[in-house]
């Protein structure tokens, strides 16, 4: 079944350090449509908790989801697709972006611990410690097989890993 990659959102996932602000970045512009990041919607709470080093929590988490989806359903309703950045972790997290007016197709990035903490290493401004890493990975639930997207891993050049999404949007 050919894919009308116009009209499916894109939520790119995967915990942090494993490339979702540099693969959402390349889609959303090769689509030539929106692209948020989900560090946006997160409350001054959430990102101060989190520059501390303290995991978020579910209660946390449940309206910075709720903002996201929101923010698909308003692109749908605009007659565009949204290409999103965020962790996403938990199949619960996801079910709620589903929520969004639109298709949602999760893009889940993976990658080894030792590549996404050297990654995090060598990254500067960003809040994000890599001493969360480890409890990211613990949370971390990979796509079900009745979930709809593509897993792929980041060791590959970003402008490969953008084409194979397309390429894989486009035939799913
Ligand atoms: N495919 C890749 N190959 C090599 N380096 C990459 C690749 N993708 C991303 N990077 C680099 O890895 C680092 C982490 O990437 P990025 O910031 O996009 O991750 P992120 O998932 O958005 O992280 P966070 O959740 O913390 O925001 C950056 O320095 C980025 O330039
Ligand atoms: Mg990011």
């Amino acid at each position: 079944m050919d894919t009308d990659v116009t009209t499916t959102h894109i939520v790119v996932m995967g915990v942090a350090g494993s490339g979702k602000t540099t693969i959402a970045t390349m889609l959303a512009e090769r689509l030539g449509v929106e692209y948020a990041e989900a560090d946006r919607f997160h409350s001054e709470a959430n990102i101060a908790k989190m520059s501390a080093g303290i995991p978020l929590t579910d209660a946390d988490r449940a309206p910075w989801l709720e903002a996201i989806r929101d923010w698909l359903s308003a692109e749908s309703d605009a007659g565009r697709p949204g290409v999103v950045t965020c962790s996403a972790l938990k199949r619960a997290y996801r079910d709620v972006l589903c929520d969004a007016r639109g298709r949602v197709w999760f893009v889940h990035l993976t990658g080894s611990p030792e590549v996404l903490a050297e990654r995090m290493g060598y990254r500067t401004g960003h809040f994000m410690p890599t001493s969360l890493l480890p409890s990211q990975l613990a949370t971390l639930e990979p796509l079900a097989d009745d979930e709809d997207g593509m897993t792929l891993d980041v060791s590959a050049k970003p402008e490969e890993i953008v084409d194979d999404v397309l390429g894989r949007l486009a035939a799913s």
